[in-house]
């Protein structure tokens, strides 16, 4: 019966099992697109919410991990390559290469972790609604691919933007940019806006 059972499982992955797909290190959780794409159609659809309230302290970050790391810190190790840290886990050398632009940095001060839905873009979207530990779950989330090492200056581009006002400059990574958003969005239950939806689906159909 075991060996039945086992045999089974192996026939018949999951359809939604996720992985990490990305050609270099990244977050967990990125889900395959056909996986995306039926939670694309989930997702409520909504106009933006206001932005009253809003402040980034409502959303706690970044958190002490462990010992003396922080989340910032956490995702510096996890994404670079070769990253040797001091005593108070700061990043004293190490490579990073950014997903959005491919560009390649070895200072990390060159880095910052993005927000793939940025905290301002949850607010309006659903994130206005939920207690401050809640919030500082979403902005300090290690399991969903909500966190990404990249460019300081990219990410200034991007600012708060979603996917149908800006997309990461390095198009063959639309696919999985649109995979990691769809994911957080869904696992969170927020909101998106209809011209959102279209971009993401566009940016799917190039998986
Ligand atoms: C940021 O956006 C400006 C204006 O679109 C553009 O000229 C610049 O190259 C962008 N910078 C990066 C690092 O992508
Ligand atoms: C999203 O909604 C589902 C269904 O209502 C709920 O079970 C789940 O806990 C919610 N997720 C989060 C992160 O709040």
């Amino acid at each position: 019966m075991a060996i039945a059972i086992i045999g089974l499982s192996h026939a018949a992955p999951a359809p939604d099992r996720i992985m990490n797909r990305a050609p270099f290190p990244s977050p967990t959780g990125i889900p395959k697109a056909s996986s995306a794409e039926d939670t694309l159609t989930k997702l409520a659809i909504a106009a933006m919410g206001s932005e009253d309230g809003y402040s980034r302290d409502k959303f706690p970050h970044w958190i002490t991990q462990s010992g003396t790391c922080n989340t910032r810190e956490v995702v510096l190790k996890r994404d670079g390559t070769n990253v040797v840290q001091s005593a108070q886990c700061e990043a004293t050398s190490g490579t990073w290469k950014s997903p959005y632009d491919s560009k390649t940095w070895t200072d990390a001060e060159d880095i910052q972790i993005d927000h793939m839905v940025p905290l301002a873009n949850a607010w309006r979207s659903g994130a206005s609604r939920w207690t401050t530990d809640q919030r500082r779950d979403f902005a300090n989330d290690l399991v969903r691919p909500q966190l990404w090492a990249v460019t300081g200056s990219v990410n200034g581009n991007k600012s708060d933007s979603s996917p149908d006002e800006w997309k990461p400059p390095l198009s063959s990574f639309h696919c999985t940019y649109a995979e990691a958003w769809v994911a957080v969005k869904g696992y969170y239950n927020l909101t998106i806006t209809s011209a959102e939806k279209g971009a993401l689906s566009d940016m799917l159909a190039t998986c």
